[in-house]
């Protein structure tokens, strides 16, 4: 059923676990979250990247709220990454309950007056507000941050930060990347998280995380343990995607079956990850 994200996020918050956040492009995307999300009993994220907007349009949007709303668990739909008031004027007639604002790209100043003029908007229409602090390096959608412009999240920052957007939701940069993490493996720093995480408890804040793709079985379980209540992922799916398309296939039924089913199996894992599963 079609559900608001804020009851998700306070679900996860009351219960000690986190939301997968999985984006989506196109039918096969959407059929793999909701089947996934009915086979682990899970909620489930469909997000929206405006470079999958730009391909699918309002029928992918209308597409992602037909199928939360037969679904038989609790599923929301949220844009991701608005990095322009274009995108975000745009994102804010979806007709969704949730969005990201994303002007991690922005000095501090730049990204506080982005979001605060974005969160108003978005508040007036009952929507919940996420927002970026800090930089993510990685690849999302042909968009490249180098590692040199990578910022982790500020602690003293993220208090002004919250306090003067009145974000509902913080998604911070503690050394998580967009994409495929370095050989040598992730290095977050946990004892950052720590600190973020008082800061939004005390402010009612969700912590985010993006970048989840590539953080193991342990990391995410010390996120969650220190109050991440939503992982976005996307490049594994993608790559499953990808790669389902490589055996061969009789008919274009076939491609997309198996496509299906291969993103349907990492996002299960996922959701048995977050501890989502068994939570619907
Ligand atoms: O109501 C919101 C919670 O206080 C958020 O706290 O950062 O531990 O998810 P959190
Ligand atoms: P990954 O591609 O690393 O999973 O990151 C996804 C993300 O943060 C989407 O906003
Ligand atoms: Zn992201
Ligand atoms: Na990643």
């Amino acid at each position: 059923r079609l559900s608001s994200a804020k009851e998700l996020l306070l679900n996860a918050e009351q219960g000690g676990y986190a939301i997968g956040a999985f984006n989506v492009y196109n039918l096969e995307g959407v059929e793999a979250v909701v089947a996934a999300a009915e086979e682990e009993q899970s909620p489930a994220i469909l997000q929206i990247h405006p470079g999958a907007l730009k391909q699918g349009g309002i029928p992918l949007v209308s597409c992602c709220i037909a199928a939360a709303e037969q679904a038989s668990v609790p599923i929301t739909v949220h844009f991701d990454h608005g990095t322009s008031k274009e995108d975000m004027v745009e994102a804010l007639e979806l007709g969704l309950d949730s969005l990201m604002v994303d002007g991690s790209h922005l000095s501090f100043k730049d990204n506080v007056s982005y979001t605060k003029f974005i969160s108003v908007l978005a508040h007036a229409k009952g929507m919940l507000v996420e927002a970026e602090l800090g930089r993510l390096s990685g690849t999302e959608d042909d968009l490249t941050v180098e590692d040199y412009e990578a910022r982790l999240t500020d602690v003293n920052q993220a208090q002004e930060f919250i306090d003067e957007t009145g974000i509902d939701s913080l998604a911070v940069c503690i050394g998580n990347v967009h994409g495929k993490y370095p050989a040598s493996g992730p290095n977050l720093r946990l004892d950052l998280l720590k600190d973020l995480d008082a800061l939004c408890s005390n402010r009612g804040v969700f912590l985010v995380l993006h970048g989840a793709s590539g953080l193991c079985k342990e990391l995410i379980k010390e996120c969650i343990e220190r109050g991440v209540r939503k992982f976005n992922v996307n490049t594994e799916v993608r790559k499953a995607y990808m790669d389902s398309l490589g055996s061969p296939k009789k008919d274009l039924v076939h491609v997309m079956a198996s496509a299906k089913e291969a993103m349907k199996a990492v996002i299960a894992e996922k959701m048995r990850l977050f501890g989502s599963a068994g939570k619907a």
